[in-house]
């Protein structure tokens, strides 16, 4: 039975957060890539092995790849990835496991770690065992640099909350924004990062 809030070590507290149903990202439902997930896609590559280590409602999921496992330590999540896509192996494990556990040369990783705190502080959902923060510095510094596999690596365009991790990494960084859909008055946005688009800046 999962508990409310941010929850585990890291100095975090256990805490119970708002439940009101008038929070603003309980009415927009479960955090992800909603609205940007349809412009992701082209940049997948069909991929023997596509893993997302932080699956939520697997958005980006596409049955073009041989094996898909789609890992979230979120009872709701996991509940509803093997639901929704019966052709996926869905596991419940922490992201830092699922990864060295299935990264190979062949691999594929979709990467949508947690980018705000307060959205899971708001909602019951899904899962929040740290500070984006120590999400990306455990990524970046630790799991990414022994990957053999590609990967794409998903923030806010603006990285509010990782003090520019992601634009400061070696790795190239694109921003795609959306059209029409606006969220605060800009373009709903998204940027990633990965080791599919030339040369790592040294
Ligand atoms: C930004 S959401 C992913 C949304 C997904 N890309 C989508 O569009 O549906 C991040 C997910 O990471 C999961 N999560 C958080 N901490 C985790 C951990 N330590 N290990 C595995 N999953 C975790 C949360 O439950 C949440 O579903």
């Amino acid at each position: 039975m999962q508990k409310v809030g941010i929850r585990g070590g890291m100095g975090l507290s256990d805490k119970k957060y708002s439940d009101k149903p008038s929070t603003y990202y309980q009415i927009k439902g479960y955090a992800g890539l909603t609205s940007m997930a349809e412009y992701i896609k082209p940049y997948i590559p069909k991929s023997s092995l596509y893993v997302e280590p932080f699956a939520g409602l697997g958005r980006t999921v596409e049955k073009k790849h041989d094996k898909i496992i789609l890992n979230d330590m979120s009872d709701y999540s996991v509940k509803y990835l093997k639901e929704h896509f019966p052709f996926a192996e869905v596991t419940q494990e922490d992201f830092e496991k699922c990864m060295l556990k299935w990264d190979s040369e062949e691999t594929f990783f979709l990467i949508d770690p947690v980018w705000r705190k307060n959205i899971y502080k708001n909602n019951t959902k899904p899962f929040c065992d740290r500070t984006p923060i120590q999400y990306y510095d455990k990524l970046l510094n630790e799991i990414i640099p022994k990957l053999r596999g590609r990967w794409i690596l998903c923030v806010d365009r603006d990285e509010h909350e990782i003090g520019k991790r992601v634009s400061r990494s070696k790795h190239k960084n694109i921003v795609l924004q959306h059209p029409t859909k606006k969220l605060f008055g800009r373009n709903v946005a998204v940027r990633l990062c990965s080791n599919m688009w030339g040369n790592e800046i040294e």
